[in-house]
């Protein structure tokens, strides 16, 4: 059974009275513990993609299932502790909270679904990504790659099913990138979770069991 689904996604912008067709029929499963890679040129619709497969934004047409649950029509107020319990996000410019240190922003996603151990599981994390001596440095005192396993331990603290990372390499030089991508992984298989990446790097695409190509809003068959 499927652990994500997506049926007929359109998603469509209306701009200057022109609509843009951002995301044209596009259909796709996964199965459990699957490893996704997207790619496509620049504009292709690659994030626009992600947002509405996790529940971040919606469709114009069509519809989401994770889990088997349809949540094309779910509230915000449904759909945010879903997320969080079930979604790990990383993203290209990391989105740390810059007010708060590293353990912090790690330990919120777990604060927010209260869970008691939420400080040890946090400083268990940042010991695997080797950064235990950073735990209290802010967000800017820390180097893009040491900010991009911060995000990656934050987006593992809820155990979640469905890991999306938005080229999670692409502001990392290629040592720090690779760091990283295994990092992930690592903790993608620990889990057994499934992860989906977008991503131009050929060496990560390379390690993906599938690999879905965007042009233009489609999918390339
Ligand atoms: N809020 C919006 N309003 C209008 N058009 C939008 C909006 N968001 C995205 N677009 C358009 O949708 C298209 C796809 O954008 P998207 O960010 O999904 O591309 P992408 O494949 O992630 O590109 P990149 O590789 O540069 O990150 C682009 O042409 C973009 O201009
Ligand atoms: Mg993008």
């Amino acid at each position: 059974m499927a652990i994500l689904e997506a049926r007929a996604l359109n998603k469509i912008y209306s701009v200057d009275h022109q609509k843009i067709i951002v995301l044209n029929d596009i259909s796709l499963s996964v199965e459990p513990g699957e490893f996704l890679v997207v790619t496509g040129s620049s504009g292709s619709g690659k994030t626009t993609l992600l947002t509405l497969l996790s529940g971040l934004d919606k469709p114009t047409s069509g519809r989401v299932f994770i889990d088997q649950q349809d949540i094309t029509g779910a509230s915000e107020d449904d759909l945010a502790p879903l997320r969080n319990r079930m979604i790990g996000f990383v993203f290209q410019a990391f989105h740390l909270i810059p007010s708060m240190s590293a353990l912090e922003n790690i330990m919120f996603p777990a604060e927010l679904q209260g869970l008691g151990d939420a400080e040890a599981k946090a400083r268990q994390l940042l010991e695997r990504v080797g950064l235990s001596g950073r735990a209290d440095n802010l967000p800017s005192r820390l180097s893009g790659g040491e900010k991009q396993r911060v995000s990656l331990c934050r987006a593992m603290i809820n155990d979640p099913k469905l890991i999306f990372a938005d080229e999670p390499t692409g502001n990392l030089d290629s040592r720090n990138g690779r760091i990283v991508f295994s990092q992930l992984v690592e903790m993608k298989n620990e889990h057994g979770a499934t992860l989906i990446v977008v991503t131009h790097n050929a060496e990560i695409a390379s390690a993906a069991d599938r690999v879905l190509v965007l042009k233009d809003g489609r999918l390339v068959p």
